[in-house]
């Protein structure tokens, strides 16, 4: 029997149960739903809706079956058509009349709004401190490599020198901001609807701020449709996932890239590569291609949930159940990511002095051989191409530059001295570049300090 079938005179079709259901997947809601139960009944006490006695009933019947669900002596899987009427019928099978008035001044729809809001909070701070092991460790990485030289690279070609403990930094921006933008979401959920009812609020003298004190909300929805209507919250963690997963991606590619042959950059951890079944040989980044590949998941999510909220009628329509398992698929698949990539990187090998070779033999001294010249006098354009002579005459030696004698440089420039050998070093070149946000190794340290207090501070 339907807790709601009193002006119905026929039994719904079984496969329209099925269709309407969504046990299946709010099931995780249960502890969110009977936390938020147990406020509201607390509430209804107080305000003299219910007696004492019942208020102690109802309140133990949600205890018994909060354990019983967490053991797994009560199946979540059971015929009912959402975890909220499941939790009812149990209550009242459970301790009789008083189950019955648990719902009074309440609709699923602020019941609903309420779960996910409390539930978005929990997956906020699991986001949050998964994203903090994460950030601590890429400032553990460019301390530790924050004078090692490798090739920057725009196009994909190689570029200027960088650090590699600069490289570790700009992840650490990345997830930093990442954090900021899951606390918004949190804030953005931080918000109570209990009270709006179905969509126009209750007769009944609720006192909603009790039970927003009790569920540890910052905010009272203050608008009845807005409260049963709005799902912006569960989008803002969307938005912020899917950030991530970008990031993440775009981190994934690069060690990727990174651990080919061709590259030979770092070496991942046996640990953390699979093989071929069957090519011997083969070690490959499954780890951080699945990665990249998930984001695709995550991006979808957000787009079928903000499709979902398309031009929906106020206030609650049936639609919005639809905003659970997307966002469900999106919380896990961004946790196990998250962490899956933090050992990824702390144990992957940063072969150093590859990385210092293809530095030096992509010529990615070469501005800085320019900006030399520029020291001595001769304009900008004039050293971009006399640089670029150089590079090709190079080119043609299968040199790098440093390895040019003087007496064959100045046939190029009389203004090259002996002391371009000094400028030309990777050393040199990275450590002048010391302009706020530049990779020299000073900065790098600098940096990184700072790092630790600006994660503090999203404490
Ligand atoms: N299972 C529903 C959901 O997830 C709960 C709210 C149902 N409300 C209603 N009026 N049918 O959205």
């Amino acid at each position: 029997m339907k807790l709601w079938s009193g002006r119905f005179q026929k039994h719904t079709e079984g496969i329209v149960d099925d269709f309407n259901s969504s046990l299946p997947f709010d099931c995780r809601l249960f502890r969110q739903d009977i936390q938020g139960s147990q406020a509201h009944a607390a509430m209804l006490v107080k305000v003299g809706i219910l007696t004492k006695d019942e208020g102690e009933k109802i309140q133990q019947g949600l205890e018994y079956i909060l354990k019983g669900m967490e053991e797994g002596s009560i199946s979540l899987h059971q015929e009912a058509e959402d975890i909220h009427m499941l939790v009812e019928t149990l209550l009242t099978q459970r301790i009789g009349e008083a189950g019955k008035k648990l719902h009074t001044g309440r609709s699923r729809n602020d019941q609903v709004a309420t779960d996910m809001r409390l539930y978005v909070k929990d997956t906020c701070d699991e986001t949050a401190q998964a994203l903090h092991a994460l950030c601590e460790a890429l400032l553990t990485l460019a301390q530790q490599y924050s004078g090692d030289v490798m090739p920057g690279y725009t196009h994909l070609q190689r570029a200027q020198p960088i650090t590699l403990g600069h490289w570790f930094l700009v992840w650490f921006e990345m997830f930093l901001r990442d954090i900021k933008r899951v606390q918004n979401a949190k804030e953005a959920a931080d918000c109570l609807p209990l009270g709006a009812g179905a969509l126009a609020g209750t007769t009944y003298p609720l006192d909603r701020a009790f039970v927003q004190q009790q569920l540890g909300m910052q905010n009272l929805c203050r608008n009845s449709l807005d409260a049963v209507s709005d799902r912006d919250f569960v989008l803002d963690y969307l938005h912020a996932a899917n950030l991530c997963m970008m990031h993440l991606s775009r981190l994934c590619e690069e060690l990727i890239i990174f651990s080919t042959t061709e590259f030979g950059f770092i070496t991942m951890d046996d640990g953390f590569a699979t093989g071929s079944s069957m090519m011997p040989q083969k070690k490959n980044p499954d780890v951080a291609e699945l990665i990249r590949g998930k984001t695709g998941r995550v991006y979808g999510n957000y787009v079928a949930l903000l499709t979902v909220m398309k031009a929906l009628p106020l206030a609650y329509d049936k639609d919005m159940q639809e905003d659970k398992e997307g966002f469900f698929d999106a919380r896990d698949t961004l946790l196990k990511c998250l962490s899956l990539i933090t050992p990824l990187l702390t144990t992957t090998t940063y072969n150093l002095q590859t990385l210092r070779a293809k530095a030096l033999d992509g010529f990615t001294n070469a501005t800085d051989l320019a900006d030399y010249l520029v020291g001595k006098g001769v304009p900008f354009r004039d050293a971009h191409s006399v640089s670029g002579q150089l590079v090709a005459y190079c080119l043609g030696k299968q040199c790098a530059l440093n390895d040019v004698p003087l007496t064959e440089m100045q046939k190029f420039s009389p203004a090259i001295q002996a002391d371009v050998y000094d400028a030309l070093s990777l050393d040199t070149c990275v450590n002048q570049r010391k302009v706020l946000g530049g990779p020299a190794p000073d900065n790098v340290r600098r940096e990184a300090v700072l790092g630790w207090e600006r994660l503090k501070e999203l404490r």
